[in-house]
């Protein structure tokens, strides 16, 4: 199986070498656990591999706000952005409640750009907006992402407590769990690979730390 490396250290070693590709990986968490930072670093990663990525914002945080949140992390460089990493809003397609358009303008998005890796954060805002044809936009969408030969990270927003959303569970390749912890009287984050297909990976939780120069690590002590 062709695989290609996650750019987050310390995790290709939980999951033979890399994520498989071409696959489609949901990357879910709770509000403030690092998801958006392990998908930047997913494509900084294939930018310095001079693949190509492109980020679909939905519905929470517009181009402007992504690119200064980004600019603060030490891997990613100015140059990337329109060159090798290209954001596209989907909040417009998305409001409008057509899921046709939501799928065109992806559609469209992936033939201009022709990425290796792509990121969609988070999905879930676009199931609030869908509701009932929600699971069928994912059965959808899950279909075109698998015509691409790219590997796509989609990120789903859970309440506290909540591992990851369902809908979407049942149509990914892999998912990740992004956790946080009251456990030890004092707030930690964790990293879990819950399911990764064709892939013996790690089970467990894995200590995870952020920072301005790395983003999201693996550390290496396990619980
Ligand atoms: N520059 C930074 N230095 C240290 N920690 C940071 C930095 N930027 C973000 N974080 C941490 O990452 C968390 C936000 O990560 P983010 O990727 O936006 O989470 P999510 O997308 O899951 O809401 C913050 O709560 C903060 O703890
Ligand atoms: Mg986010």
């Amino acid at each position: 199986m062709e695989r290609i490396p996650s750019g987050i250290p310390g995790l290709d070693e939980l999951v033979e070498n890399g994520f498989p590709f071409p696959s489609v990986i949901l990357v879910s968490g709770a509000t403030g656990t690092g998801k958006t930072t392990f998908c930047l670093r997913f494509l900084c990663q294939g930018a310095q591999r001079g693949e190509r990525g492109l980020f679909f914002t939905t519905l929470s945080e517009p181009v402007h706000w992504m690119l200064r949140f980004s600019s603060q992390f030490g891997f990613m460089r100015p140059e990337y952005i329109d060159r090798d990493i290209v954001y596209v809003d989907l909040g417009d397609q998305i409001r409008s409640g057509d899921p046709e358009k939501i799928l065109e303008t992806i559609d469209r998005s992936i033939a201009e750009v022709m990425p290796q890796r792509i990121v969609i954060d988070p999905i879930t805002v676009v199931g609030e907006m869908l509701k009932k044809d929600y699971r069928s936009f994912l059965f959808d969408l899950s279909n075109h992402l698998k015509h691409w030969n790219a590997t796509t990270l989609v990120t789903g927003e859970v309440q506290p407590g909540e591992l990851y959303p369902p809908e979407i569970a049942y149509t990914v390749d892999g998912i990740v769990l992004l956790l946080l912890s009251d456990e030890h009287g004092d707030r930690r984050k964790y990293l879990e690979v819950l399911k990764m297909r064709g892939t013996a990976h790690s089970s467990g939780r894995h200590s995870i730390d952020i920072s301005r120069k790395e983003g999201l690590v693996v550390l290496k002590a396990r619980f």
